[in-house]
């Protein structure tokens, strides 16, 4: 196109009346443009602050899942209390091949030579890492008192993320929570319900024997009350998605070898 033509264009362009097609498409395309651009500079520029902002809530669960949350308490700083240790799953010791502060779990999670692929895979999860970042909370005289455990499993619609902080006999579990999940609102979401999270609080993992019996069901399983967790009401899929999980990771694939440990008095 020569430089007469394109200027006969924009001239014409320029004289065509506000409401022609022409016009109107170039508004809207330019509009577009504009807000795409807002929001994507915006996304872009928020980023940092939307990760320190995942890790005050990831911290501020685990200050939960453990009993220490206060309301308006600086949360990194009371979050100081934990000590991250990386745990091999399968010997159920720490191990110092990665450093406990920048450990990605979620990138681990999806490294081939760090995870697994799951054949008995109860949780829903596909893959599972051969490393786990856990955070221990010691007593004053240095010994553990709790330890918190990253768990999670496919419930209903999706994959709850959670902790469960255990006692450091390996038995008692002191509380379960949930941070990220996808379930309904009245129905699975009711696993956010402070009045069922508190039922977790004193109950067993394994009996005598050393069986893992802790359970999530509609009614209390022969091994007694002390293992038992009733089933969320009218959400009995997301409740089976809770069990199923729990067990998994309690359970010789997930945290039983550290558990042992634990209560070995070895860790
Ligand atoms: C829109 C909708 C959302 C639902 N969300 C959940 C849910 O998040 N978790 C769940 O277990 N069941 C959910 N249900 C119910 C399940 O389909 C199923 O009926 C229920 O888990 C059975 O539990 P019940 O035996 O305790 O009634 C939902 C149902 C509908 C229609």
């Amino acid at each position: 196109m020569s430089e007469t033509q394109s200027k006969g264009l924009i001239a014409r362009f320029l004289a065509a009346p506000p409401d022609s097609v022409g016009k109107t498409i170039f508004v809207a395309v330019a509009v577009c443009l504009v807000a795409s651009m807002i929001v994507s500079s915006a996304a872009v520029a928020l980023r940092p602050v939307q990760e320190v902002n995942k890790l005050k809530d990831k911290q501020m669960n685990i200050l939960q899942v453990a009993g220490l949350f206060e309301p308006g308490q600086n949360v990194a700083e009371a979050f100081k209390a934990f000590e991250p240790q990386v745990l091999e799953l399968t010997t159920g010791r720490f191990t110092d091949q990665f450093d406990a502060a920048t450990f990605d779990d979620k990138a681990a999670a999806n490294d081939a030579d760090l995870s697994r692929a799951l054949d008995d895979d109860p949780a829903g999860i596909g893959r599972q890492a051969l490393y786990r970042t856990v955070y221990l909370l010691r007593d004053e005289a240095g010994g553990i008192d709790k330890v918190i455990l990253p768990i999670h499993g496919y419930g209903l619609w999706s994959t709850l993320y959670g902790f469960i902080a255990v006692e450091e006999n390996g038995n008692d579990i002191f509380g379960l929570q949930f941070y990220q999940h996808g379930e309904t609102p009245g129905l699975g979401a009711e696993v956010d319900n402070p009045r069922w999270k508190a039922m977790w609080n004193g109950k067993k993992l394994r009996d005598d024997a050393g069986d893992l019996q802790i359970t999530v069901a509609k009614s209390q399983p022969a091994a007694g009350a002390d293992f038992y967790v009733d089933a969320l009401a009218g959400a009995t899929l997301t409740s089976v998605g809770v069990d199923n999980l729990v067990r998994f990771w309690m359970g010789e694939q997930g945290y039983a070898p550290f558990l042992e440990a634990l209560k070995a008095g070895e860790i």
